[in-house]
């Protein structure tokens, strides 16, 4: 029986034998002690490869973009993203939950808002009945809007804004390997416009488990105390930095491999009058997609008998999304089951 193709998310990857052979070999010890070599190893790598003071390993993006909005907020305070972001949608109310903070979402293209809206949405100083504006969010590469990257030169514009008005600016950078994979931008050139990052190490790049954050040294003696109020204090943890260390090392530059694959696999959907994609927002390993013809539960179920799995993006739209454990030779079969399904 041929293999499943899993293009439901980057996250369903397994460490490869050269992977796992570097987490039997870590040297481990209580990192909660501060004492496991290999999570120092990562968090001192991940720091110089992003261009920050300091860096933490944290168990998730989830955690780790929520660690970082509680430690740079106060209860009361509000956080600027774009209307489909990550910390909006998808993180379980947390920044409420944990925080006692509020999003303001603003309205985007392609999950980017420019640097008129965000100066709409800050708060004016002097209104005390208002929420506090305290922190402005990007997200590079965009999930929700099929993996595109936020262009550089509004980076800037917002970071201008974030400063002129004393706010703290954010990056989920679950995907910034990615972004910095498809244009030749540096993840330190990405980070250094911003005062924290979250990045995953457990999507493209493969790790089984964890993100980083980075920032200042002070902000990290923070988050540092945060992750164990919220339970990430994880020990011998030194087996999934090894991970993360050999995904940063070994697997960043083959993100373009994933990208190719998904252009492939985009060109079919765009050939298909079946299917509706948006094209220019396909700039990395993700593909939103609409089925015209049937809803994305059928259209699923339907590419799920004949071995494709996909995930649903949207009420409307399905999800692929490519990944090391994904070859050539199963995008070609992906694409032959997409034609057989929406003939
Ligand atoms: C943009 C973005 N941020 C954060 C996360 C959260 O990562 P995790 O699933 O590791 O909590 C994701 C996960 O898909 C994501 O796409």
């Amino acid at each position: 029986m041929n293999k499943v193709i899993d293009l439901r998310s980057d996250t369903v990857t397994k460490p490869s034998a050269e992977m796992r052979k570097a987490m039997f070999d870590a040297e481990v010890g209580d990192d909660v002690y501060k004492e496991d070599p290999t999570v120092n190893e990562l968090e001192r790598f991940g720091a110089e490869l992003l261009g920050k003071e300091a860096a933490l390993f944290v168990s998730s993006g989830v955690m780790g973009n929520q660690i970082c909005l509680n430690v740079l907020t106060n209860p009361g305070d509000e956080v600027i993203c774009e209307r489909n972001a990550h910390i909006f949608n998808y993180e379980s109310g947390s920044p409420s939950a944990l925080s006692g903070i509020q999003i303001y979402p603003v309205e985007g293209k392609l999950g980017v808002f420019t640097p008129e809206q965000a100066e709409e949405a800050i708060r004016p100083v002097s209104a005390y009945y208002m929420p506090r504006t305290k922190v402005i969010e990007v997200e590079n590469t965009h999930n929700r809007a099929s993996g595109a990257i936020h262009p550089i030169e509004n980076i800037i514009a917002l970071k201008n804004v974030a400063k002129k008005h004393n706010l703290f600016f954010h990056l989920d950078g679950a995907r910034i390997w990615n972004a910095s994979a498809a244009t030749g931008i540096s993840v330190a050139e990405y980070a250094s416009h911003f005062d924290t990052i979250s990045c995953c190490l457990s999507k493209g790049l493969g790790a089984p488990v964890g993100s980083l954050i980075a920032g200042s040294k002070e902000f990290i003696e923070k988050a540092f105390r945060i992750r164990k109020a919220w339970g990430g204090g994880m020990r011998q943890s030194g087996f999934l930095a090894a991970a993360g260390l050999f995904a940063l090392k070994n697997n960043r530059e083959r993100l373009k491999e994933d990208h190719e694959k998904t252009q492939m696999l985009a060109k079919t959907i765009a050939a298909n009058p079946k299917l509706k994609v948006n094209m220019e927002a396909v700039q990395t390993n993700i593909i939103i997609f609409e089925p015209l013809t049937m809803s994305v539960e059928v259209a699923q179920t339907k590419c799920k008998e004949k071995g494709l799995l996909l995930s649903i993006g949207t009420a409307t739209a399905l999800r692929a999304v490519t990944h090391l454990d994904v070859s050539f030779e199963e995008i070609e079969k992906a694409k032959q089951i997409l034609e057989e399904v929406f003939c």
